[in-house]
């Protein structure tokens, strides 16, 4: 898979095709799996043996969306999730312990924070929170306990930039983790491993899913933490991802890219008349000045470039019913397309 370029492995990434050499990848809606013998069925619950056991720990619909997204991100590994609070959740509690410490960035998705300052209190584990752009803050909030560093870049919905590889690095010398909430930029315009994130969270709910039908979510990484403490809190725990759930986020990741392409953009743009899009909202106008200025922008390359909001507006809209297409769009964006890919109103069913 190394060799296939991005758009390749958003199609083929991850496909385990059955032995009917199904086209699309097969939807396995099973709860569990049947044994040719029960030793057979000894030797996998001894882990002695390959296999699907239950859909708590594997399933083959899911594993492919783990293996796509995965490719997608850069990571050697994946596990799915049921939400991308689940998500967040796991990364937490499979990794954290009482007595450990927090540092998490002020402005991350709502629910973040009670779960960090009630949920995870409540088990022994203090948070500090800091701004997401203030590097000096992140290093003055570690502490020798300190054993996880989360931040969401950007933020959801005020578009805040953190500076991924300086918290990647602050986190190496505290001893600590970092992970990186994705979701707003996803796969297609960043991916936080390569500027030295070890783990990188997603609600698959949002662009992933696309069009606002499934809940889920995934963390991806090395391997030893993935298959290790995460994808043990998740068959223990039981926050598992539902293979019909994966089976969107499996052919969401197909088009995910397709969303954001500057082509599709700079085509409707040059169409005449009204027929374009027009990615004006505040928010998105504050964020690419932001952008412009942020550290990670000075500091690394490998960050998503200021038109990368364009593409975000653009594609947040195309793929239409997504809460975050909404939340980034105060005042609706025109959308005036000759062929939007998903209707923007509700169609009126009328008699026959
Ligand atoms: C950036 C971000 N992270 C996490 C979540 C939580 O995801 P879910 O609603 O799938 O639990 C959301 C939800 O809006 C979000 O926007």
């Amino acid at each position: 898979m190394g060799e296939w370029g991005p758009d390749t492995r958003a199609v083929r990434g991850g496909t385990e095709r059955s032995d009917f050499g199904e086209h699309s990848e097969a939807l396995s809606l099973t709860a569990s799996f049947v044994f040719a013998s029960a030793a057979q069925a000894a030797q996998r619950f001894a882990n002695e043996a390959p296999g699907n056991i239950y859909s708590r720990f594997t399933n083959p619909t899911v594993r492919m969306f783990q293996a796509r997204l995965a490719a997608l991100e850069g990571a050697e590994a994946c596990i799915a999730t049921a939400t991308g609070m689940a998500a967040v959740a796991t990364t937490a509690m499979a990794l954290l312990k009482a007595g450990d410490h927090a540092i998490v960035a002020r402005g991350v998705f709502g629910t973040i924070v009670p779960l960090f300052n009630q949920i995870l209190a409540r088990f022994g584990i203090e948070t500090t929170w800091v701004s997401p752009t203030d590097v000096d803050a992140w290093r003055a909030a570690v502490r020798p306990n300190t054993r996880l560093l989360f931040v969401e870049s950007p933020t959801n919905p005020v578009l805040e930039v953190a500076d991924i590889a300086t918290l990647a690095q602050i986190a190496r010398e505290a001893g600590a983790l970092l992970a990186v909430d994705n979701c707003v930029c996803s796969p297609a315009l960043q991916q936080p491993i390569a500027l030295g994130a070890d783990l990188v969270v997603h609600s698959a709910t949002k662009f992933i899913d696309g069009q606002g039908r499934t809940l889920g979510g995934a963390v991806a990484g090395r391997r030893s933490l993935i298959e290790g403490s995460l994808a043990t809190f998740v068959r223990t725990a039981g926050p598992a991802l539902s293979p019909f759930n994966a089976w969107i986020g499996l052919k969401g990741l197909e088009t995910l890219r397709c969303a954001w392409r500057p082509s599709r953009q700079r085509r409707s743009r040059s169409r005449a008349g009204s027929r374009r899009i027009r990615p004006s909202s505040e928010c998105i106008t504050r964020a690419s000045s932001r952008i412009r200025s942020s550290p990670s922008r000075r500091a690394s390359s490998g960050w998503a470039e200021p038109w990368c909001l364009s593409w975000f507006a653009a594609g947040a809209q195309q793929r239409g019913a997504s809460s975050m297409a909404r939340s980034c769009s105060p005042s609706p964006p025109t959308l005036v397309t000759r062929r939007a890919p998903f209707a923007t109103r509700p169609r009126r069913l009328t008699a026959a």
